[in-house]
């Protein structure tokens, strides 16, 4: 209520990335607090579940996107979330596309976004997460990160080879890896969902996956692939067929979409949509890629999330997980909180025991 008031009208008034820079580093900043590394994160006997062998407090996550370095990773515990994915983190640092690039649709609460992969790039990310994981205190939720392609690097050679050195900088530091072949922004990125492609890139991840594990004496770091919704319901099978053949941990889905409903008006025409037009697709291609994996693959939601009521769909829909981003803009910094509460009032409602049972219920 306060945040849609008072601090929501503040952040709108200035350019959606302006204020995203400014949220951010303000997050960062408290982030480094002691005291705020103490904090436990939010959790209940009910909502605590384990998924590919990692143990999360809620099923709530950050979507990738929003603390694209990992600059304030201590500080999404504290708002609720029961996991964080950062990225996607490039190999080589690069600025993304002119600015500018992320645009808000207040009438449909969504956002537009161009941003084209502005990355640290994964060596300096990986200094920062290895300061982070030397902290006395652990990290007290699951860290995913996401990988993808350098712009400038082209040639399906190159392209694995700029994949394998952000896995073998960055994954000795998650709880899960994701690759993303997803993003509208780079271009000639979404052809690596295609089968040989994809076959290459995920073949080529799972041997750096295993031959550090060996190196490290640990089990392999799990690995997603996150998926657009702008897929044809052949190709996502095909998609399945691949990711389960290489023994991949799940599937994210999704990204944002390019496709435009012709009854949105006055909505950036060029980017990345992502808040509520996309919710309906999401949601679909979740229940379709549950059917397509007979709900044996693990599966997180994302995309148009932004209520506790949202979230239970997607689960039921055989989402294990689910994540936001666009949420917190229209609804703020404690919508991973409130949709955990409002999870709990829905399962004590209809007398559901743990939240894992919810999962697939309605594919
Ligand atoms: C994103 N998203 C995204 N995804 C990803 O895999 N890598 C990225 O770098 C980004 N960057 C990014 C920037 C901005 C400004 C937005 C709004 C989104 C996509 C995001 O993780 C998510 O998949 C979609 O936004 C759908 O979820 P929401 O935002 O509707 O909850």
């Amino acid at each position: 209520m306060i945040y849609r008031k008072a601090l929501r009208p503040l952040l709108f008034s200035q350019d959606p990335e302006t204020a995203h820079e400014r949220t951010l580093e303000m997050l960062s900043s408290v982030s480094g607090l002691p005291l705020y590394a103490a904090r436990r994160p939010f959790t209940h006997t009910k909502l605590a579940t384990e998924v590919v062998g990692v143990a999360f407090p809620n099923p709530v996550g950050l979507a990738a996107g929003c603390d694209k370095n990992g600059a304030a990773v201590p500080a999404w515990p504290v708002l609720g979330f029961g996991f964080v994915e950062i990225g996607t983190v490039t190999a080589q640092p690069q600025p993304g596309n002119p600015r500018p690039r992320m645009f808000r649709a207040p009438a449909y609460g969504a956002v537009v976004n161009r941003l084209g992969f502005n990355s640290e790039g994964s060596e300096s990310v990986a200094r920062r997460l290895a300061t982070l994981r030397r902290r006395a205190r652990p990290l007290t939720i699951p860290l995913a990160v996401n990988i993808g392609k350098t712009k400038l690097v082209t040639g399906d050679d190159e392209v694995l080879e700029d994949y394998r050195v952000s896995f073998r900088r960055l994954s000795r530091f998650a709880d899960l890896v994701v690759v993303n072949v997803s993003s509208p922004n780079t271009p000639g990125l979404r052809q690596w969902q295609e089968h040989s492609k994809l076959q290459a890139l995920l073949g080529a991840l799972m041997e750096e996956a295993r031959i550090l594990a060996i190196k490290r004496e640990a089990a392999p770091v799990p690995i997603f692939v996150k998926i657009s919704p702008d897929m044809e319901d052949r190709d996502m099978e095909d998609l399945v067929g691949v990711v389960t053949e290489n023994g991949l941990a799940g599937i994210i889905a999704t990204n944002t979409t390019i496709s435009r409903d012709p009854a949105l008006s006055g909505v950036e025409p060029t980017g990345g949509l992502s808040g509520g037009p996309l919710k309906l697709r999401a949601l679909e291609v979740m229940r379709f890629l549950y059917r397509a994996t007979e709900g044996k693959l693990p599966l997180i939601g994302v995309g148009g999330i932004s209520s506790a009521d949202d979230a239970w769909e997607r689960m039921r829909a055989g989402a294990s997980l689910v994540q936001f981003y666009t949420g917190m803009i229209y609804e703020g910094p404690y919508l991973a909180r409130s949709i955990n509460h409002g999870l709990l009032r829905r399962m004590e409602r209809e007398g559901v025991r743990h939240i894992s049972e919810i999962v697939g219920t309605g594919a």
